[in-house]
């Protein structure tokens, strides 16, 4: 590797890129020995053929076997002992955090869907599922995802196979509530895990709000607000197939669902507007990119006119609680975003709490890749 590789390796980054290897051949799916500059030992890694040219599994000259990747998942599964008791959905495995490169675990109750982002990471998968087996106990089916380029991550989804079992729709539950989520749908199950410790943040903050949830999905915000004392909860997502999911999500919880609006969030926000209407918890976690009759989404340049058009319907004291998922967006632009909505609508806003993915998404201070999330509950004046 040249010197400028050795220095991150060394650092705990996982990643080797073409440009970095100076000397030997790297074959897609073989085990590669990493020498750094003045021939430093860096460990062991799988070779690729793509943008990464090697992602490396261990510090240590040892293999790669099954005994190694069951000792990771051991450890991540350890890991996992933080998470919100009574949650039987949740990320087991989250990649370069760790220790696993490119290997993603989501457990849906007695369900796992393996997630890999490069067809060379495909012979680990045997000793990956003998892994999440003695960690988590027999599960009922497993499902591998394979990705072929993970700079996808927002486009194509990965195509499902089911390895063993099978499953159409499984409840699950995050904090004692119950979803329903679809593991063959790999990415699109049905529930995001990232968002629970921030959902459980929220639980005590509901009681008698007046709730809206922008880009709903399946309701996992909306449920969880309703089951916690919301006066009223008013769920929008441009999907009729999200808010049938969401419909059920709230039924079988025991709970009235409220209003389910199949619209496109800003021609909602304008006509509230139009009526008067306010609340007091606006929940806003829109896509990276979309499209909708009403013009497309284009993610971080939207935020302005979005979060000015929550603050006109929010009232004062009330919350704008605001979530993007860009990584490309740093925090600073965010709140930057933030501040120029606040000023369009005459209002100020002032962040009240930051939330991160939960235990069960550790991010690696050493990836700094992996810290997509901003999370933030600002009170509206
Ligand atoms: C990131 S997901 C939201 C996740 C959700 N908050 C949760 O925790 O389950 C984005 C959602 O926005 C919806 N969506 C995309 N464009 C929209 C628009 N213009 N108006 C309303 N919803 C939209 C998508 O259908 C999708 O369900």
């Amino acid at each position: 590797m040249n010197a400028y590789s050795t220095g991150w390796l060394k650092r705990g980054f996982p990643w080797v890129y073409p440009a970095e290897v100076v000397r030997g051949r790297v074959e897609i799916g073989s085990t590669v020995r990493l020498r750094g500059e003045g021939g430093a030992d860096l460990g062991v890694g799988i070779g690729d053929s793509g943008w990464i040219s090697v992602r490396r599994f261990r510090r240590d000259d040892g293999p790669i076997d099954e005994a190694w990747l069951g000792s990771r998942v051991a450890a991540a599964h350890r890991r996992r002992a933080a998470i919100e008791p009574d949650t039987t959905a949740y990320r087991l495995v989250n990649a370069e955090n760790d220790e696993l490169p490119g290997v993603r675990v989501d457990i849906w109750g007695r369900h796992a869907v393996i997630t890999t982002d490069s067809p060379s990471l495909t012979g680990l998968v045997p000793g990956l599922v003998r892994g999440v087996a003695s960690a988590v106990g027999e599960l009922d089916s497993v499902w591998l995802a394979e990705r072929r380029d993970p700079r996808d991550v927002a486009r194509a989804a990965a195509p499902v196979r089911c390895l063993s079992g099978g499953a159409e729709d499984v409840v699950v539950t995050e904090a004692g509530l119950r979803y329903v989520v679809r593991p063959s749908l790999g990415k699109d199950a049905g529930l995001f895990t990232d968002m629970a410790s921030n959902r459980a943040w929220l639980a005590r903050h509901w009681r008698g709000a007046r709730v809206l949830n922008l880009f709903a999905h399946t309701g996992a915000f909306s449920v969880s607000a309703r089951a916690n004392g919301a006066e009223e909860v008013v769920s929008v997502d441009l999907s009729e197939g999200y808010l049938t999911r969401a419909r059920r999500n709230f039924e079988i919880n025991g709970l009235e669902p409220g209003e389910l609006l199949a619209e496109d969030a800003f021609k909602v926000l304008d006509r509230f507007r139009r009526q008067g209407r306010i609340f007091d918890r606006v929940v806003v976690d829109p896509p990276g990119f979309s499209h909708s009759e009403a013009g497309a989404w284009q993610g971080e340049k939207e935020w302005p006119r979005l979060a000015a058009a929550c603050l006109r319907v929010i009232a004062p004291g009330g919350w704008l609680v605001a979530a993007s998922n860009l990584g490309s967006q740093s925090p600073k632009a965010f709140g930057g975003a933030l501040q120029e909505g606040a000023e369009r609508a005459g209002r100020e806003l002032r962040l009240i709490h930051e939330g991160t993915p939960g235990a069960d998404h550790p991010a690696a201070l050493h990836f700094p890749e992996s810290r997509y999330l901003k999370f933030w509950v600002m009170e509206a004046n």
